[in-house]
């Protein structure tokens, strides 16, 4: 009997070591996950991970742009990320002449590397514990709008001396809700530029069709690299710049992994709500999510429509229709997810058990009682501001002449009153210009005329008529009806439609000119969407969700107290986090089995010379046909593409390093499973899985593929 007891326990605990939930904080990495992680497999310790005394892992990871993670992999300051998160920047060097999207780039020299204006990346160089100084002063009974003034200037006051006395930036952020403070030091650079990048039917491979889905063969990676000044510190751009020497590189393992290999994945998960109750979880999957989904469905196929006829509108288009399809994709596997695991009423049925505990104990604390019928209250007050939200947000504001006629507005206001600043105007003239530049570089007249129309019409008919703002109402009237004599309208008549137009009113711009700005039927409706956010909806969203907030910190309080034994991680926030699990395969429904790795010979069976998402480059056939795949093929000869491992990510965690046990780089992170989207609400260790690329796909293809093989040279090379 004892023995079965302890066969049960063990097998138990080897199931549970399979995949672990969290996104854990690498500061406290020694004291809550080192033995667990090292059980796993893990050779190196915590302090290798994350330390302040010597070089870490974590002084080769950054953010990357606004929002991806990358990581430093020579010497030379060297920087790998995903094709995705480096896509805007290909875009913008490229051209019909040079189109470094359709054939990829490779700069075979230091000086062919490209500079990229605007775009940066961010060590963290340290944190610390500051949650007793943020809240001193602070105490339970105040009110809440007392105790954010307080902690607001104690923020202040700790980033201040902390700058000023490292020479770093230095940002305070709230963690679980603002029961606890860390304080991050960073650096950031800002010259950056583009080295190579696959061409993109590797690095996109599958497109939106394979998007959010295992099995996958998307060669999804990117480099760049950081130039800084002499003294090793981040500078502008300059000509005289040299390449960053960091204080560590990871070296980049040719060894490949096997089916429950430890891995971990270091990085910048963006945001993620596991304590949200599930009522509103219920809003987002069954309410907000539909509508949305079913409004990009339509500015999906009018996109596609018009990119299929033209290679140039392909161009323009790419990185949009990439950012709706990628969000789009992700709100049907999310909401899908959450049905299939009952979410709602599983998280519902937690609530009311946490109710009970709090009723049996409510002389320790009466306020956690209060907290799930509030909950219930308030989601039931937001739900209808949140499904507006969605409709103003997704078809009003989703018409590009809208947005970009409200960039006008600075100009309107500037222009009225009775005094006018003739130098603000000419500069506010000269920023214009400039965007105007670039918003036409990407814009195609006819796919947002034709969404004006399709958009508007659907926003009339399904959105509550008080939301309507007046200058739609008359345009309705005037075309009794017809959305597309409206669009057809709007778009003859503004001023922001066309270039010339828009450069003719810009260059004779007088004060008095303002009323055309004003008058103008794009800018009348951008205006009537904005303060509809702006008035009858943000201020209400912002009293409810700031309750709201206060309330989840005190839920999870509670929730500590109600499971003293649980081990908690805070929901991602944008800084930097380890994840940990194994390499894994999974049932995604009945009779199916989805093996771990991809291989090249699927991207073979994929080939569709006739479907742009499945097109295959010829060189990388005839790499495939003679099997020429140097030392970066696995033990049997096979080129492994992708494969999957039961690490808890999300977005902003694309080009996180996947490492192993050495903490040497086994693949780059660069997606999810769809069946496992629903993880930033509840995570389901049976189905969730993220999604990497074997970093020896991506030296071949640097290497046999390209012939970049000198950047191979100055990596650390692991065989
Ligand atoms: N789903 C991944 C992420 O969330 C990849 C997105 C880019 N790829 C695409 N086909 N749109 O960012
Ligand atoms: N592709 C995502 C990103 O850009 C990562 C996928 C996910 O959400 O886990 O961050």
């Amino acid at each position: 009997m004892k023995r079965i007891v302890l066969i049960v326990s063990f097998v138990l605990a080897f199931i549970r070591l399979a995949a672990i939930e969290g996104m854990w904080i690498p500061m406290l990495l020694k004291q809550l996950n080192e033995k667990e992680m090292q059980a796993m497999g893990l050779r190196l310790a915590a302090e290798d991970i994350y330390s302040v005394n010597q070089s870490s892992l974590k002084d080769a990871i950054v953010i990357f742009g606004r929002g991806c993670t990358g990581e430093i992999i020579s010497p030379e300051g060297l920087l790998l990320t995903n094709h995705h998160c480096g896509f805007g920047s290909i875009q913008k060097h490229s051209s019909v002449e040079f189109d470094y999207l359709t054939n990829g780039f490779w700069a075979m020299s230091r000086q062919e590397e490209l500079p990229n204006p605007g775009l940066t990346v961010t060590l963290m160089r340290r944190m610390e514990d500051v949650t007793d100084e943020v809240l001193s002063g602070v105490d339970a009974n105040m009110t809440e709008l007392k105790r954010d003034s307080i902690i607001r200037v104690n923020i202040k006051r700790i980033e201040g001396v902390a700058a000023d006395s490292s020479g770093f930036d230095a940002q305070v952020r709230a963690f679980y809700y603002g029961n606890e403070f860390y304080l991050f030091f960073s650096e950031t650079f800002r010259d950056i530029r583009l080295v190579g990048a696959p061409p993109s039917n590797i690095g996109k491979f599958g497109g939106d069709t394979d998007n959010w889905m295992w099995p996958r063969h998307t060669g999804d990676f990117a480099l760049f690299r950081i130039y800084v000044n002499k003294d090793n510190k981040s500078a502008e751009y300059s000509p005289d710049n040299v390449p960053y020497s960091p204080a560590h590189h990871f070296p980049v393992s040719l060894k490949g992994v096997e089916k429950d290999d430890f891995t971990f994945v270091y990085g910048y998960p963006g945001t993620t709500r596991q304590f949200l109750p599930g009522i509103g979880v219920e809003t987002i999957t069954s309410v907000t999510n539909p509508v949305a989904v079913s409004l990009r469905n339509r500015r999906l196929d009018v996109m596609t429509a018009a990119m299929n006829q033209d290679p140039a509108v392909r161009i323009k288009y790419a990185a949009k229709h990439a950012g709706i399809a990628n969000g789009w994709k992700k709100m049907i596997g999310e909401s899908r997810g959450i049905i299939r695991m009952n979410a709602v009423e599983r998280k519902k049925t937690f609530e009311s058990d946490f109710l009970s505990w709090a009723t049996r104990n409510s002389k320790n604390n009466e306020r956690y009682i209060q907290i799930i019928p509030t909950f219930e209250a308030m989601h039931n007050n937001l739900r209808p501001l949140s499904l507006s939200r969605t409709y103003i947000t997704e078809a009003g504001l989703a018409i590009e002449l809208v947005r970009f006629a409200f960039q006008f507005d600075e100009l309107a206001k500037l222009s009225s009153g009775k005094k006018q600043n003739d130098e603000k105007i000419n500069k506010a003239i000269a920023r214009l210009k400039a965007g105007s530049d670039v918003f036409f570089k990407n814009y195609h007249l006819p796919i947002d005329r034709k969404l004006m129309g399709d958009l508007l019409s659907v926003y009339y008919s399904e959105m509550n008529k008080s939301f309507n703002p007046p200058v739609l109402n008359r345009l309705i009237a005037k075309h009794k009806g017809d959305f597309e004599a409206l669009s057809n309208d709007v778009f003859n008549v503004s001023i922001f439609s066309t270039p010339a137009r828009l450069e003719k009113f810009l260059k004779g711009y007088k004060p008095k000119h303002a009323k055309q700005i004003v008058y103008d039927p794009a800018y009348q409706l951008a205006n009537g969407f904005y303060t509809l956010l702006r008035e009858d909806i943000a201020p209400a969203v912002r009293i409810i969700e700031y309750a709201l907030d206060s309330l989840q910190r005190i839920y999870i309080q509670g929730l500590m107290e109600m499971q003293p034994e649980k081990r908690f991680y805070p929901d991602a926030n944008s800084t930097l986090r380890v994840a940990y699990g194994k390499v894994d395969d999974y049932t995604p429904m009945d009779a199916v089995h989805y093996n771990y790795y991809s291989t090249i010979e699927g991207i073979i069976e994929k080939e569709d010379p006739d479907i742009y998402d499945y097109v295959v480059e010829a060189r990388l056939k005839e790499l495939f046909l003679t099997r020429d795949y140097g030392r970066y093929a696995d033990k049997s000869g096979r080129m492994k593409v992708c494969f999957i491992a039961s690490n808890h990510t999300t977005g902003g965690n694309s080009g996180s390093p996947v490492l192993n046990a050495d903490g040497h780089i086994v693949g780059i992170n660069f997606d999810r499973n769809w069946e496992g989207t629903m993880s930033d609400l509840i995570y389901d260790p049976d189905q969730c899985r993220n999604i990497s690329l074997d970093i020896r796909y991506c030296l071949f293809i640097i290497d046999k593929f390209a012939g970049a093989g000198h950047l191979v040279q100055e990596m650390t090379i692991v065989e």
